[in-house]
């Protein structure tokens, strides 16, 4: 092995008694002593991240071997790269970075060998005729890989083949992106491909790769291909053609990760090997992070964790896209784990270590959280005139504004039993109007409710939004959170009340457990336009999406009223 100069810092010996992650070593200056994550995920996956030329100079590449044991290259190993003049492949640069990753103990994944974006013109333009095509397409396959032969472990082989949101995904060729490749080909470019890559590298593990995996039209699809190609093909050189299914993992805040696992164990149900290939989240804009944002995305990316680490045994490879923020391809976004100083941001944390993570910090994100507790009754369903149970209920303020115009505000009461919440709302100072076309617009009261109090940046199975108007119309996000609901309303002179029965979905409330819950009154203006909206505890205005931003409701015990 090929030590380079600047790898020769000192060592020092910080092992508890063979504790896993103990050994530091001290890193060149501007380089925080960070716990390393290829050690802390050994027994689960590779670790992986990009290179290009900047990476390689220190102290960027000491972070990168420090944490990561595999490297794809960022865009050297692209056709655009390779063969930008037909028949004349430039490997200088590609062999001189798979050099320096293989000498400093690295593994190598090749990235790509076809791809419908960074390929030069002549290779696959639109026209081309079938035969050019297919040369096209196996010279440069076979070239490549076998150049590459015993130094990479893996090749992304077709790239992005797979269109967005496919409307019939369960047929995978009406599915297929509208490239060159494929209108000069036809869907059997995937097998050609596949084939040559087979035959010029049969050691290396062949992919499929794409995004937007955790749509699930896309994910059918990319299945359906997978599972048929694999059938028909279950001994291309002693195996099937195709290894693995590449997710690339581009994310952001909103991205729900039970989509993520949903995909997973499909994949993983062809018996294919998975990994996530180009892992990023992005977070704040402007290259601005709040603390807040720095968090939720600390959060987001240990929600990811917990789920990969689940699936570990079908999982060969983690590689994130971007080394620190900077240098991402989506740097405004802030979506690697490393600041620009290199320093470990939240996300470094929520990846390190993600229970802790999320125990730690889930609560974090709602430490001001206002809290109300909820006692134990069962009222009648009726506005106009108010079961008396209600008179034991704490009075709730509804009076935050969201916006500049202080319309409508109220005052709300709770109670829950066995099989539901129940939430009374009065509503004060509306002159009441339901014109607009948009329910939220109206004169109109929201419960939110989030039944495991998770706080997730976006809509889980507990969750749901629960609004009534003055004249008792009412609309839900999820619709489907309408079913068992009961509503009534009464308008008196400039106010009017709400009562709601909210049957609990996914929970069995007991005392002592806690709900992220959220009251909202929406105030129209005499033309019907949204005038006002006031709210008791989030004032993000995302209260619809996102839970993380909603107060908190205690169930309390029978004893206790
Ligand atoms: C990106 C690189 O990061 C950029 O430097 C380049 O300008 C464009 O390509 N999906 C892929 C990657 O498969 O190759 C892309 O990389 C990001 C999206």
């Amino acid at each position: 092995m090929v030590v380079l100069p600047f790898l020769l810092f000192p060592a020092c010996e910080n092992k508890k008694n063979g504790e896993k992650t103990g050994e530091m070593k001290i890193m060149p200056a501007g380089i925080e002593n960070l716990p390393s994550l290829k050690k802390q995920y050994e027994d689960y996956f590779l670790m992986g991240n990009i290179v290009s030329g900047p990476v390689f100079e220190s102290p960027r590449f000491d972070l990168l071997i420090h944490h990561f044991n595999i490297a794809t290259a960022e865009n050297g190993m692209k056709p655009d790269a390779l063969q930008r003049e037909k028949g004349a492949f430039t490997f200088t640069q590609a062999d001189e970075m798979a050099d320096k990753v293989i000498a400093a103990g690295m593994k190598m994944h090749g990235h790509t060998l076809a791809w419908h974006q960074q390929s030069p013109g002549w290779m696959n333009y639109e026209g081309i005729g079938r035969d050019e095509a297919v040369e096209n397409l196996e010279a440069h396959t076979k070239t490549v890989a076998e150049h590459f032969r015993g130094r990479v472990v893996s090749w992304d082989v077709l790239n992005e083949g797979v269109s967005d949101n496919p409307p019939l995904p369960e047929d995978w060729r009406a599915s297929l992106r509208q490239t060159p490749w494929y209108k000069a080909i036809g869907p059997e470019y995937i097998e050609i491909v596949f084939r040559a890559a087979r035959q010029a590298d049969p050691e290396a593990k062949l992919y499929y790769n794409d995004y937007n995996l955790d749509n699930q039209n896309k994910a059918l699809a990319v299945y359906a291909m997978v599972k048929e190609l694999n059938e028909k093909n279950p001994d291309a050189g002693g195996r099937p053609l195709i290894d693995g299914i590449g997710m690339q993992g581009h994310y952001r805040l909103g991205t729900n990760p039970e989509h993520v696992a949903l995909s997973l164990e499909r994949f993983i149900s062809l018996g294919v090997e998975i990994s996530i290939t180009e892992l990023d989240l992005q977070a704040g804009a402007d290259s601005v992070l709040s603390e807040r944002q720095a968090v939720e995305q600390g959060i987001a990316y240990a929600r990811l964790f917990k789920i990969f680490k689940e699936h570990a045994r079908s999982i060969a490879r983690i590689t994130f896209w971007g080394l620190e923020d900077s240098m991402s391809w989506r740097a405004a976004q802030n979506p690697t784990l490393f600041d620009k100083d290199l320093k470990g941001k939240p996300a470094f944390y929520g990846v390190l270590n993600p229970d802790a993570y999320i125990v730690e910090n889930s609560g974090g994100i709602s430490k001001d959280a206002k809290q109300v507790k909820a006692l134990y009754g069962t009222p009648r369903i009726d506005a106009a005139n108010p079961d008396p149970q209600w008179d034991k209920a704490a009075e709730i303020p509804v009076d935050q504004y969201l916006m500049a115009w202080q319309g409508a505000k109220g005052t709300a009461k709770t109670l829950w039993d066995t099989e539901a919440l129940y939430v009374l709302v009065h509503v004060n100072g509306a002159v009441i109007n339901k014109a607009s076309q948009n329910a939220y617009e109206q004169d109109s009261v929201e419960v939110f409710l989030d039944e495991n109090n998770g706080k997730t940046p976006y809509y889980e199975k507990d969750d749901g939004q629960y609004r009534v108007n003055f004249a008792g119309e009412r609309s839900f996000n999820p619709p489907s959170a309408a079913e068992g609901f009961e509503s009534a309303a009464a308008v008196h002179d400039g106010s009017y009340t709400v009562v709601m029965k909210i049957p609990f979905r996914t929970i069995r409330p007991s005392a002592g457990r806690l709900a992220g819950f959220d009251l909202q009154i929406n105030g129209a203006s005499a033309q019907g336009l949204r005038q006002s909206v006031a709210v008791w505890n989030d004032v993000s205005g995302e209260s619809y999406r996102d839970t993380s931003g909603f107060g908190i409701l205690e169930l309390v015990s029978l004893s206790q009223n």
